[in-house]
Formats: structure tokens, C-alpha cells, sequence
């Protein structure tokens, strides 16, 4: 297996030995919830799993945070804390963003995999991981750490019954014929709440991962527009909330008549994968499925997903 396998199919010991932080007490404040790249869609998601648990959150990209952060949130909200989400700590509008909030006075939690990093040191509360250690560039078991905790601060209970459900999906994601998707050359993510972060996230990873053009959206924001592109070069990755999957499952019957090939996590499609976990936890058991599949397409196209085109580790801006 190559170090992208080894990341995706061991990550789950790295999730059953993290110790997750306990659910947050402070349901007045408002949280904002940042990162960049894959970090920034994990915040989406924190931030979703944060207002369905009552508490006050938004989701903002760090560099956004940085520069104008009363486009995000008015000035006259007074009692602000910030979750700042970032595998390397490293990463300049994170670190800055985090170093920006505690200038203003406010406390920021920092969620990383580089214990000592510079997040770290910028952060009241640090929670330090741990990932597996030949995860490269693209990010996986990390990925799904950090999701793991911001769910956690929210009060989802990540135990390892959660672990042994994820890793039996990407088993089955595994199963599938590679042929079912392989020429298909438009991806398209689709999930609403917690799961649009998740779906940003997986359209990002098959990107990175395979120089393929991907989008993802919310269901219900499909029709309005995006759907002019579908025919049958486009593949649809339906991310089924368990209080929505009605509707989704109407909306994938309208995609599949216009041509598109549909893989349904948690719901009909041309494959369908069973999602054992309800409501808000599906997205953190569907997103290392979502990473094996970004690794499968590249590995039927022989792109090395060690090396992805572009990237680095990490993005350190000068000053
Ligand atoms: C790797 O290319 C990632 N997908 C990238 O988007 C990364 O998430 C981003 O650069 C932020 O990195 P960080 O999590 O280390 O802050």
C-alpha cells in the first residue's frame, strides 16, 4: 500500500487513542470557527454541529478573519471566542488569526496535529493530536481528527463505535468496481448542515488528489443553476442527512435522468453504501471514505497523490 492508503485505512486507531476535549459550557458566547483549505471546510461543518447543539456559531475562512472580520460578524456582537483549526499550526492567516483574536480579548481554542506549533502557542486552550505518520500533503487522518474534535466541542459523542462504523464504510467504498466512476470526469458533492463542510471537503480532496474538476453544494442549491452542467460525465456523491435523505433521494432521481452516475452515502444511487450514524455524526463516519475516493480515481488515472500538483504542506506567507 502507498503512504496515502496507509493514512486513510489506519487512521482509525489514531481516532480510537485521541482524547477528544469535552463539549463546550459556554452557550452565550459566539464562536467563530476558522481554518484555511481543508481546515476552513471542517469549520463549516464545526460551526453547523455547533449551532445544532445550541450553542452560537459561524464558519469563517482565517484570512477573512483577519481583514474584515465585521463582514463576518457585527461589531456589536460583544462576547466572541474563536476555534481555530489547523493540522500544521503553521499555517500564516490561521497563526495570525489566532494571534488577532487574543489581541481583541478574545479566547481562542486551537485544534491542531503539531503539538508546540505555533497555533498552539496562540491559543488559550490548545488541543493537540497526533496523526499517522506518512500522511502527506493531502490531508486524511488528521483531517478527521480535527473534525472529530470540533464535534466533540459541540457534544457529539465520538466514541469508537463511531471509529469501527467509518472504517467499516471505507471498506465498502472500497468494494466498488473502480470502473462504475472511473471515466466519469465532473464531480459533484452534495450535503446540507454538517455535511456541506464534509462535501466541500470531499470535492477538495478528489481535486487535489487527481486534478479533476469537482464542486459541491448544498441539495437544495443544486437545481438553481449548477445542474446545467450534469450529463453522463458527471458522477454525484450524495451525502444523505438522515432528516433530509426524502428529499435527496428525489433530487438524485432527477440527476440520475439527466445522466449523472450517483454514488449515495446513507441513500439511493446507482451504488448505494449504508451510513450507520444519524443526523450530525454522518459526516465525520462518510469523510475518510471520501478521502479513499479521491485516492482510487487518482490511482486509475496513475497520478501519485504524493506529489500533488501545486501544493505544499503548508502555506506560509511573508510577512
Ligand atoms: C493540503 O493541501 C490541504 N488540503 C490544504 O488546504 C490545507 O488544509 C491548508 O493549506 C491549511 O493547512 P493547515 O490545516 O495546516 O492550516
Amino acid at each position: 500500500m502507498n503512504p496515502t492508503l496507509n493514512s486513510i485505512f489506519e487512521q482509525f486507531d489514531f481516532w480510537k487513542k485521541a482524547s477528544m476535549p469535552a463539549k463546550l459550557t459556554d452557550n452565550t458566547s459566539t464562536y467563530v470557527v476558522v481554518g484555511c483549505g481543508t481546515s476552513y471546510n471542517l469549520a463549516l461543518s464545526v460551526a453547523a454541529a455547533l449551532n445544532a447543539q445550541g450553542f452560537i456559531a459561524i464558519g469563517v475562512p482565517a484570512g477573512e478573519w483577519i481583514i474584515r472580520p465585521n463582514a463576518y460578524l457585527s461589531e456589536n456582537v460583544k462576547t466572541v471566542k474563536v476555534i481555530a483549526l489547523s493540522r500544521s499550526g503553521e499555517t500564516t492567516e490561521t497563526v495570525q488569526a489566532a494571534k488577532a483574536s487574543q489581541a481583541r480579548g478574545q479566547e481562542v481554542i486551537g485544534i491542531t496535529c503539531e503539538p508546540g506549533s505555533s497555533l498552539s502557542a496562540a491559543s488559550d486552550i490548545p488541543v493537540e493530536f497526533a496523526s499517522h505518520p506518512q500522511e502527506g500533503i493531502v490531508m486524511t487522518c488528521s483531517a478527521s481528527l480535527m473534525l472529530l474534535a470540533g464535534y466533540a466541542l459541540a457534544g457529539l459523542s465520538i466514541n469508537d463505535e463511531l471509529a469501527n462504523r467509518a472504517e467499516k464504510l471505507v471498506a465498502a467504498l472500497d468494494a466498488i468496481d473502480i470502473a462504475d466512476y472511473s471515466q466519469r470526469s465532473h464531480f459533484v458533492f452534495l450535503g446540507g448542515g454538517t455535511n456541506y463542510g464534509v462535501a466541500l471537503e470531499g470535492a477538495l480532496k478528489l481535486q487535489e488528489m487527481a486534478i479533476c474538476y469537482t464542486q459541491a453544494f448544498h441539495p437544495g442549491e443544486y437545481r438553481h443553476g449548477p445542474v446545467s452542467l450534469v450529463d453522463e460525465r458527471t458522477a454525484i456523491v450524495m451525502l444523505y442527512h438522515s432528516e433530509t435523505a426524502a428529499d435527496e433521494a428525489i433530487l438524485v432521481k432527477e440527476l440520475q435522468a439527466k445522466g449523472a452516475w450517483v454514488l449515495g452515502l446513507g441513500g439511493a444511487g446507482d451504488v448505494q453504501l449504508n451510513v450507520d450514524s444519524e443526523g450530525d455524526l454522518s459526516g465525520a463516519e462518510i469523510l475518510p471514505a471520501l478521502q479513499l475516493l479521491g485516492e482510487r480515481y487518482a490511482l486509475s488515472h496513475g497520478i501519485d497523490t504524493t506529489a500533488p500538483r501545486h501544493l505544499t504542506k503548508v502555506v506560509m506567507l511573508e510577512d
